[in-house]
C-alpha cells in the first residue's frame, strides 16, 4: 500500500481525531516510554509526546513517517514493519490507533507487542471490529462482479472473541473491551464513498484498468445513496473494536 500522506491528513484528519478519546483509556504519565505502533503522520505520537512521554512512532509506509517527521520533527519516528520490527527498548505501554487491521499477519503483531512491553505494561488499541464498512464492501463487492471482477476481502476485522483470544494467546490480559458503532461522515460531499476508496482502497484495483475503476466505483457509491447519503453527507459504517490489556 502506497500511502498519499497530504490527501490523508486533508480529508481524514477524523481518524487521528477520533483517537483523542482513545488517548483517555491510555492515561499517559510524564517520563513514560510509548510506542504508537502505525501512527501514521504522527498527530497522536506528537500529543503524547507533548504531554511528557517519550514516545516512538513506528509506521510501515516510509511516506507516512516522511510526513510524520517534517511535522514533529522533535519526536522520534521510524519505518518498519509491525510484524517483525525489534527495538532495543521494551515500554510502559503500546498504543495503537486504527492501524492493526491493516496488520494481516495478526499472531505476529501480538507477539511483537508483548515482546516490546515492560512486565505489567499497557496495551490500549482502536481498530475497526467485525461488520466495519460492512455495507461499503458488499456495495464495492457487487459492483466489481457486474464487470466480471472477483471482489477479495483484504482488512482484517476481528469481533470482539477473536482479538482478545488473539491477546489471551500471547500472554496478555484484558481489562477492558468496548466494540461500538461509529458513523462516520466522509470530506468530500461529492464523492465521499469514491474518495474513501481512492484512499485506502487501491489494492482491490491492482489489475483492474482505470476507467473500469471509476465506473465500479461510481456504481458503489450510487448503489450507497439511498442509505449513506444524508443532507448533502456521505456517512461510511465504522465498527471499533476498543481494548485495554496489560503483559502478564
Ligand atoms: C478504519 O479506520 O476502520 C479503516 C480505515 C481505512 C480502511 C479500512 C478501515
Amino acid at each position: 500500500m502506497s500511502w498519499n500522506a497530504d490527501l490523508y491528513k486533508n480529508n481524514y484528519a477524523f481518524v487521528f481525531q477520533y483517537g483523542n478519546n482513545l488517548l483517555e483509556w491510555l492515561q499517559p504519565q510524564a517520563g513514560e516510554h510509548i510506542l504508537d505502533l502505525g501512527c501514521g503522520t504522527g498527530e497522536l505520537t506528537a500529543q503524547l509526546a507533548a504531554g511528557g512521554a517519550q514516545v516512538t512512532g513506528l509506521d510501515a509506509s516510509a511516506s507516512m513517517i516522511a510526513s510524520a517527521q517534517r511535522t514533529f520533527p522533535q519526536v522520534n519516528f521510524v519505518v518498519a514493519n509491525a510484524a517483525s520490527f525489534s527495538l532495543p527498548e521494551q515500554f510502559d505501554a503500546v498504543f495503537s490507533n486504527a492501524a492493526l487491521h491493516w496488520m494481516l499477519d495478526k499472531e505476529a503483531v501480538a507477539a511483537r507487542m508483548y515482546q516490546h512491553l515492560k512486565p505489567g505494561g499497557r496495551l490500549v488499541l482502536e481498530m475497526g471490529a467485525k461488520g466495519n464498512v460492512a455495507s461499503l464492501l458488499q456495495a464495492l463487492e457487487q459492483a466489481m462482479q457486474r464487470h466480471g471482477y472477483t471482489y477479495t476481502p483484504f482488512w482484517y476485522f476481528p469481533s470482539v472473541g477473536e482479538y482478545t483470544s488473539l491477546l489471551e494467546k500471547y500472554g496478555f490480559r484484558v481489562q477492558q473491551v468496548l466494540c461500538f458503532d461509529r458513523t462516520t461522515e466522509l470530506a468530500d460531499p461529492e464523492n465521499g464513498i469514491i474518495d474513501w476508496f481512492d484512499m485506502f482502497g487501491d489494492h482491490f484495483f491492482e489489475n483492474i484498468p482505470a476507467e473500469k475503476r471509476t465506473a465500479i466505483l461510481q456504481q458503489a457509491q450510487e448503489a450507497l445513496r439511498p442509505t449513506h447519503y444524508r443532507n448533502g453527507k456521505w456517512y461510511a459504517d465504522y465498527v471499533r473494536l476498543r481494548i485495554a490489556a496489560v503483559k502478564h
